[in-house]
């Protein structure tokens, strides 16, 4: 594991956060669409039982989770943020699923898996930490890990080159969160230099304004209810994540979109 990176990154995972952002999200989830994006990743990767799947930056683990449960696939979860990482082995013991699931404390930038392994690997809103310049390493090791005809997914935040980004604001918040810059560009380049082939893009804009603003509200609503839980000082915050969020995309700094893409057959 990179201590380097670790200790940029895990400040925005902290326990106390987590557990406040699983509220917002559902329990499993740190980012948008919570279970609604797991059926449909199911059906973007086209997984069926057996499968063996690859989620990577799995977070609090309830897409690895879904894919074990609902799925029947054999899911390898990799965090590196290694609370993050115990608090998904905690959940498994209260679980049966025997060898269906494991979870590994690696960053992806340093992980090692034999040739065609998985039928199929999930980004599901973790290369925003990642570097512009560092994705391509992995993008390449992903093509590799593939089976051939295996499939990809990549959904999470993009920015934009628009006035609203070019700004220092914009800049400081990016930086708080390890929020990378990274565009809808760089990823229709990067996918067919690593020899993948996209099969869909799709801009989740509208939906993410949308969900920004329900959780808001939500928050809102159970304010006292959470404060239960957490305290003042992470609620606040985790308030002001979403104020921001709803901000930035409405000002087109940024927004979530889903890359679809496979090892082809032929390669
Ligand atoms: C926004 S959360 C998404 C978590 C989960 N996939 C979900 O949708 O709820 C991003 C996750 O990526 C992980 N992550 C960020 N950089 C990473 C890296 N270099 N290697 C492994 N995991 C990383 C973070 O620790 C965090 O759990």
């Amino acid at each position: 594991m990179s201590q380097a990176s670790e200790s940029l990154v895990a400040p925005v995972y902290h326990s106390e956060r987590v557990k406040c952002l699983e509220i917002f999200y559902g329990e499993g989830f740190l980012s948008s669409e919570g279970e609604a994006k797991c059926k449909a990743s199911v059906e973007h990767l086209k997984l069926k039982a057996g499968d063996s799947i690859l989620d990577v930056g799995t977070g609090s683990g309830g897409f690895a989770f879904y894919l074990a449960e609902h799925v029947g696939a054999v899911v390898t979860g990799v965090d590196y943020c290694t609370n993050l990482v115990d608090l998904c082995n905690e959940r498994c013991k209260k679980k049966v699923l025997g060898d269906k699931i494991s979870f590994l404390a690696k960053d992806m930038r340093d992980m090692q898996f034999k040739s065609k392994s998985f039928d199929a690997i999930s980004f599901l809103g973790s290369l925003i930490h990642i570097k512009c310049e560092e994705h391509l390493p992995i993008f390449t090791n992903v093509r590799n890990w593939l089976k051939p005809g295996g499939r990809v997914i990549f959904q999470g935040l993009v920015t934009c080159d628009c006035p609203a980004s070019s700004t220092q604001e914009f800049k400081d918040y990016r930086t708080s969160l390890h929020f990378n810059d990274v565009t809808v560009a760089d990823y229709h380049k990067l996918i067919p230099m690593a020899g993948l082939r996209l099969l869909e893009y799709q801009s989740r804009k509208e939906f993410y304004i949308q969900d920004t603003i329900t959780r808001q509200a939500k928050v809102k609503e159970n304010w006292n209810q959470i404060l239960k839980v957490v305290s003042i000082e992470t609620l606040e915050h985790c308030f002001k994540f979403f104020a921001d969020k709803r901000k930035w995309a409405e000002e087109g700094a940024m927004f979530t979109c889903i890359f679809l893409a496979e090892r082809p057959r032929d390669m």
